[in-house]
């Protein structure tokens, strides 16, 4: 039986592993990770992390062909083909600090697998890496290779959070970079055989390594780059009195351009966008490519314009001043249908509100309190470190509040700002939150998810990003 091991049990980890244990049962996949509670919790019935239909998954092949174990040596001891699937962040200090990806993680999952390796092992990166950082991996591995031959792959994984299982049953390609070697070439076509179980073989793509590993970064950018271009373009048309909405189904219908990835919001986050093209900026600027690093560089400073413009948005609404006013934030996670907040622009947003003094009230269906605290005192890039956990700044704690239900979290609010798209926000019985807000009562919708019209034949003055604004902010005009 072929034996998988996969470092590291995450986002990416945890639900790709769970679909190759499912659709290969006679492959053995061992999920392995150094975070105790987070095995626990794989092994629980409580998962560690939200994803729709992930659950039903591991229900399925949990314990019979899918493990989840901290016994991190034998089980890449024992296996054949060994997935990394580690957190490469961004490098908070020393050189490249704030751009450069951070391969500690990474080095130390190599230099393991160096260490209790007995046998030939074909290694896999999942984790997205800076273009080159196979041949790093392969000189840690071969020089402590004790005889034993290894050949590295890239196996960049292109799920989003919130449809992973969706995007991991019919992925749109598996992309497979390797050494164009004899042994290269193998590897390839064994990792090749595990994805065409399931995917068709022709959505299953084979590059160098190189290659492979820019793919990963390029989509990102790409994707990324979507949003910022109509998050520009939302701000002109505030401006102008389009409607961001109409303007980008227009753009959408050409062919060429496509309607995904168009929709105007208070800017994206999750973990990979930023981190992704920051480590790509740094890589042109190693090659001496200034003009293509500043081109992408741009793609960040609009996601950054977007958030302020969206606080001073509300503040400059409400008189030019939110202290002591309570301001109801709906939705914490980056998008809908995740528990995620790594990199949310909630973050940046709460962040600019307290920092106006505002007391907020917090509601959103799969983030924990003690979460949210943690983004609130944490700084900027460490998040994503493992065995950072920052105190909770006690000013932090003072003016944050959470709550069960949106409506406790409006209730005497005196603004409410939705941050993240999640379904349930479109059915908001809006009449009765309307009566229970301090007024005038303003609605700060950062995801266009409100019918503005409804809301304001209710009585709501309403800010929906990229549409013709109300009378009210014309006249409060945004420094951004
Ligand atoms: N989250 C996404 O949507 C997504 C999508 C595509 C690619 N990626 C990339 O995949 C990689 C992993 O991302 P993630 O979101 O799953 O991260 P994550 O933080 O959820 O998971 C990483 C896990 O690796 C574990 N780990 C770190 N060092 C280890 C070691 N030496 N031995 C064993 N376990 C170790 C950590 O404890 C953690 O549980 C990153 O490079 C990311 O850029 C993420």
């Amino acid at each position: 039986m072929v034996k998988i091991c996969c470092i590291g049990a995450g986002y990416v980890g945890g639900p790709t592993m769970a679909v190759i244990a499912l659709k290969c049962p006679t492959i053995e996949v061992a999920v392995v990770d150094i975070s105790v509670p987070k095995i626990l919790a794989w092994n629980s019935d409580q998962l560690p992390i939200y994803e729709p239909g992930l659950d039903e998954v591991v229900k399925q092949c949990r314990g019979k062909n899918l493990f989840f174990s901290t016994d991190v040596e034998r089980h890449v001891s024992e296996a054949d083909i060994i997935f990394v699937s580690v957190n490469t962040p961004t490098k908070t200090r020393g050189l490249g600090a704030g751009k450069a990806a951070d391969l500690t993680y990474w080095e130390s999952a190599a230099r393991m697998i160096a260490d209790v390796s007995k046998t030939d092992k074909i290694v896999v990166e999942k984790s997205t890496v800076p273009v080159k950082t196979a041949e790093a991996i392969e000189k840690i591995l071969t020089h402590n290779s004790k005889g034993i031959k290894y050949q590295i792959l890239s196996n960049p994984e292109f799920l989003a959070e919130g449809t992973a299982i969706k995007d991991l049953f019919n992925p749109d390609r598996v992309l497979i970079g390797g050494r164009e070697t004899p042994d290269g070439l193998k590897a390839i076509q064994a990792l090749k055989s595990v994805y065409a179980q399931w995917v068709p073989e022709e959505r299953i793509l084979t590059t160098n390594l190189w290659s492979a590993e820019l793919s990963k970064l390029a989509a990102n950018a790409f994707l990324a780059q979507r949003i910022s271009s109509i998050n520009a373009m939302s701000a002109l048309c505030e401006a102008t009195g389009a409607d961001v909405s109409q303007v980008s189904h227009a753009v959408g219908k050409d062919t060429r351009i496509g309607p995904k990835f168009l929709n105007a919001s208070v800017g994206f986050g999750g973990s990979c966008f930023q981190k992704d093209i920051l480590n790509l900026i740094y890589i042109c600027e190693c090659n001496g490519l200034n003009e293509v690093a500043g081109y992408w560089k741009q793609v960040i400073k609009v996601n950054d314009y977007q958030k302020n413009r969206f606080v001073n948005r509300v503040v400059s609404s409400m008189f030019n001043t939110v202290s002591g006013k309570k301001i109801a934030i709906l939705g914490f996670a980056f998008k809908k249908d995740t528990g995620d907040t790594r990199e949310t622009p909630a973050i940046d947003v709460c962040k600019g509100l307290l920092g106006d003094k505002a007391k907020l009230s917090v509601y959103d269906p799969q983030v924990t309190e003690d979460q949210i605290q943690r983004d609130l005192s944490m700084n900027k890039f460490d998040w994503d470190h493992p065995i950072h956990l920052q105190p909770v700044s006690p000013t932090a704690a003072k003016e944050v509040s959470f709550a069960w239900d949106p409506y406790e979290a409006t209730k005497d609010a005196h603004g409410v700002c939705i941050l993240t798209e999640w379904d349930e926000f479109k059915t908001l019985d809006f009449q009765r939150i309307f009566k229970q807000m301090q007024k005038p009562a303003f609605v700060f919708d950062g995801r266009n998810v409100v019918d503005v019209q409804k809301l304001r034949e209710i009585g709501f003055i309403v800010y929906s990003i990229g549409k013709p604004l109300d009378p009210w902010l014309k006249d409060m005009p945004v420094m951004a």
